[in-house]
């Protein structure tokens, strides 16, 4: 009897990761074996959302750690390889544009085992961006493409996909979004920071297009710093950028704000809470764009590309780059109540998960397989 891996690596893996565990070993459920690279390691980048999201202690750890881009991409390769060989899995499912997404995908379609892409054919089309890589490696040698939207599909047909390893299953993240939202509702998490509910900011930074360069980043700070002064902004503090903002000297400046809350990285239902009741959010994360579009919550995007349009299009989200300018501008629209309210997102509904794991039963015949888990 052999069975599907499910494989995660990092905080944005988690959330799209548990629909998909829940689908597969739903009622016609197949054996999965829940790996994690080990990419993210700090409790509060991983354990607490397998906690949060009910998903089980991973089967298998490969406990990679950080460093070099190159160096952790192949460290992943060898464990995963190693791991592969032993259990000879039917199939790989991997999630969203992370380093370990492309690791193992590659490491599996090298030993001829089959591979399924979680988010497949998004594109920011600047090759500068790692995630923008690991996308279009991974999607080029997957053989299932699970997509969250329409340019998704436009990308791959672009790229030269067959259309028949192509599936538009909508967004597994917003499954969880769904999912747990009343429970993050519940936690009145704005009180705790003697905040109202639509009386603040939320902000995320930790692209190294934002973070890496130090006078980018003291150019955001001081924004930042003065953004609050118009409006309270709580800052929960990528471990990355931590590190950035301790090298530069910055972390005193910020610190200093009287009405800029910092915060260690938040948990799933935490960050959610915040995000929901926020007036804005002020971020440079993909995820973030989404999770904002469907909750109706303004999305300022410091980003000059984003690989997820229909958040543009239809949503929330207005793409800001790192420009102070613009930035401000789109901070007082926002606070005048000039911003354009969200348009339902074909898909977004709740039951990707299950689309998702019904592609797969098809792709690869799991029906014929007497999977008792
Ligand atoms: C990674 C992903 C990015 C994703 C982000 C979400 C890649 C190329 N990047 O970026 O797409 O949006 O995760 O968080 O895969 N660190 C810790 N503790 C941890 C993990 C990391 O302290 O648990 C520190 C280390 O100093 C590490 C640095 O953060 O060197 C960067 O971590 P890494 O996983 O390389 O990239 P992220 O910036 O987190």
């Amino acid at each position: 009897m052999s069975q599907i891996d499910c494989v995660v690596g990092a905080r944005p893996n988690f959330m799209k990761i548990a629909p998909m565990l829940r689908a597969l070993e739903g009622p016609r459920g197949v054996r999965t074996c829940l790996v994690h690279t080990g990419q993210h390691y700090d409790p509060g980048m991983s354990d607490v959302f397998f906690e949060q999201l009910g998903i089980r202690a991973p089967d298998v750890r490969l406990d990679v750690g950080s460093d070099t881009h190159a160096r952790q991409t192949a460290r992943i390769l060898e464990h995963y390889e190693d791991h592969l060989s032993r259990t000879r899995p039917a199939g790989v499912v991997v999630v969203g544009d992370v380093n370990s997404t492309l690791a193992c995908a590659l490491a599996a379609v090298k030993l001829g085992i089959p591979v399924a892409h979680v988010e497949a054919g998004l594109r920011s089309r600047d090759r500068r961006m790692p995630e923008e890589i690991n996308r279009v490696v991974t999607d080029a040698i997957s053989d299932v493409l699970l997509v969250t939207e329409e340019s998704g599909r436009r990308n791959l047909l672009g790229e030269g996909i067959e259309p028949s390893k192509i599936h538009m299953v909508g967004n597994l993240m917003i499954d969880t979004l769904y999912h747990e939202l009343p429970r993050a509702r519940e936690l009145r998490l704005p009180e705790r920071y003697g905040l109202g509910d639509g009386a603040y900011g939320l902000v995320t930074l930790h692209r190294p297009s934002n973070v890496d360069d130090p006078r980018v980043l003291a150019a955001l700070v001081g924004l930042l710093g003065e953004l609050s002064g118009t409006l309270p902004l709580v800052f929960p503090v990528h471990p990355r950028t931590r590190s950035r903002l301790e090298t530069a000297g910055l972390l005193e400046r910020l610190r200093a704000a009287p009405r800029l809350f910092l915060t260690e990285p938040l948990g799933y239902r935490e960050n959610l809470a915040l995000m929901a009741a926020a007036k804005l959010v002020l971020t440079d994360s993909g995820g973030m764009q989404e999770e904002t579009t469907v909750l109706g919550v303004p999305c300022l995007t410091l980003r000059d590309t984003t690989e997820r349009p229909i958040t543009v299009e239809l949503g929330t989200s207005i793409l800001v780059g790192n420009d102070p300018i613009a930035i401000r501008a789109a901070l007082s629209e926002v606070i005048e109540g000039r911003y354009r309210h969200p348009t339902p997102i074909p898909l977004w509904d709740g039951h990707a998960g299950a689309r998702a794991a019904e592609a797969l039963r098809a792709a690869w015949d799991l029906v014929h397989w007497n999977y008792v888990i």
